[in-house]
């Protein structure tokens, strides 16, 4: 499938790292590269678009003169307008830096589906496109869609319609389309079909930003190239498995999309289900994101239905306050439901897969709760059972919760951990955020067919492969 991309394993832009990585991905493409946010005016924009493209900014994989952002939404703003609202989300820069940063974005405002806003988007990219003396089509398009998936077929034939970068063998125009991608079986398909119907698979990236987090990276190595995990990572040893996603915020203005979709179909259909895929599944037989899609889908045909005994849903109180928020309704902003695999290894394990918003804390983690010890000699009083927990965020964390002796004259058991925090261990790396992964794969279309330093994880199903 051409919408797979893969990903540096490495995982980390260290400095020595840097300089290959970048002759890696821009060696062999020249032109002018504009990349356009789409839906400039929201929060997944203003959060991690422009932050992750400020932090490319900041390594020197996005530079002034060769590449242009542009931001398209509907909302009436001017292109200082746009600066101002992002501002507050770029980290870590000087003044100088940063205003650098911003001069590149400039600000076209127009609906999802009427030529005349297209048009204007059209010319400003190719005003700025021509302004650097750059072949006609040799330019590159990177059009990204951080908008709710119900306008991506008419904002989609609006860039099919005027905004393609002109055919040639250098330039390119790719489509990045963020989750949920449609809100159920049948709108999955239609807009596959839709998309499908304007552009080559190859200019589709259908992305999941949970996969390029670093310790969603790191899962398959650790299930597979580590020996004492093999023989315990099943239903003999393992009671259960939780995966946890719990947000400290509620929708803080972002009810037009989280309204129509809900927690199960904003974070537990896509996030949590790619984790599950990986924590659950058989080894794949290679690296490549065929192998490894190949190994999710056999692991989610083994769940069985789910139990409604087993749901458990709510809402937050004061959801309906948001005034982006319709006050009927009942859109659910808590899930909890039970997985059960009906396979060799997993049968009568139960995953249990939770998301909330407007929680207590933020932090997303994986907890393997392992089976008792048979034969218990110590007959202290009863400690925490064996537990493995990576934490994905925040402060990236493995640790193994194990019983030791309480240090001292008397025989008495206690709980410890065996900790590897990534922020001790790993203190001269700065982890990429999961966006800059992402984008960066995109604009060096980087797929299965990149064969050194490559992790090959599929960040998204290609086009067919969709679940019940
Ligand atoms: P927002 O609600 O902030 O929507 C983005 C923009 O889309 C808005 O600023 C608005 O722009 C426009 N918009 C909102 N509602 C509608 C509507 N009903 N019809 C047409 N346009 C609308 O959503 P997010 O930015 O949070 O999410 C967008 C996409 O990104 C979703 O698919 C989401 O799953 C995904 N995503 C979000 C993340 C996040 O952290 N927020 C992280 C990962 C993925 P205007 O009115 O100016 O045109
Ligand atoms: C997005 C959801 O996919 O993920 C948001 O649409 C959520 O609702 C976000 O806030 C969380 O991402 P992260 O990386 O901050 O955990």
């Amino acid at each position: 499938g051409g919408s797979d991309v893969s990903s540096p394993l490495s995982g980390r832009i260290s400095t020595s790292s840097l300089s290959d990585l970048k002759d890696l991905e821009f060696s062999s493409e020249s032109g002018c590269l504009s990349i356009v946010v789409l839906g400039a005016s929201g929060d997944l924009a203003k959060k991690k678009t422009f932050p992750a493209l400020f932090n490319l900014f900041q390594q020197g994989f996005i530079q002034s003169g060769e590449v242009h952002i542009f931001g398209y939404a509907r909302s009436d703003m001017s292109d200082e307008g746009l600066r101002e609202r992002i501002r507050g989300y770029l980290k870590g820069a000087s003044d100088e830096h940063l205003s650098q940063f911003l001069q590149l974005i400039k600000y076209v405002s127009g609906s999802y589906d009427n030529g005349a806003g297209f048009e204007l988007l059209n010319k400003t990219i190719s005003e700025n496109e021509t302004s650097e003396n750059n072949q006609p089509g040799n330019s590159r398009r990177l059009f990204y869609l951080a908008l709710p998936p119900s306008v991506y077929p008419s904002v989609c034939k609006m860039i099919r319609s005027c905004c393609m970068t002109p055919s040639s063998h250098t330039g390119w125009t790719r489509v990045i389309v963020e989750k949920p991608f449609g809100k159920d079986l049948d709108s999955a398909e239609e807009l596959s079909a839709q998309l499908g119907e304007l552009f080559d698979e190859e200019q589709l990236y259908r992305i999941d930003h949970y996969l390029g987090k670093e310790l969603v990276q790191n899962l398959l190595v650790l299930r597979f190239a580590n020996r004492f995990f093999l023989p315990l990572w099943n239903r003999d040893n393992i009671d259960n498995v939780q995966i946890v996603f719990r947000e400290d915020f509620g929708t803080d203005g972002r009810g037009g999309y989280f309204d129509q979709y809900g927690i199960i179909r904003d974070i537990i259909q896509n996030h949590l289900l790619q984790v599950f895929c990986l924590v659950a599944m058989e080894k794949p037989v290679s690296l490549s994101p065929e192998h490894i899609r190949d190994e999710k889908v056999k692991v989610l045909q083994s769940v069985s239905c789910i139990n409604h005994d087993e749901v458990v849903l709510g809402q937050y109180d004061g959801y309906k306050d948001d005034p982006t928020v319709p006050n009927e309704s009942n859109t659910p902003t808590f899930a909890s439901v039970v997985l059960r695999v009906h396979n060799e290894r997993w049968d009568g394990v139960p995953f249990v897969l939770k998301a909330g918003k407007a929680l207590s804390s933020k932090k997303a983690e994986i907890r393997v709760q392992f089976k008792d010890a048979p034969g218990d000699i110590f007959r202290c009083k009863k400690q925490g059972r064996n537990e493995f927990v990576i934490r994905l965020q925040p402060s990236e964390a493995m640790y193994m919760k194990l019983t030791v002796k309480k240090p001292g004259l008397e025989m008495a058991t206690e709980q410890s951990e065996l900790d590897l925090s990534y922020g001790l261990r790993y203190q001269d790396v700065k982890i990429p955020e999961a966006y800059e992964r992402l984008i960066l794969d995109t604009i060096s279309g980087c797929r299965q067919d990149r064969t050194s330093a490559t992790s090959t994880v599929a960040y998204a199903s290609p086009r067919g492969q969709h679940m019940r």
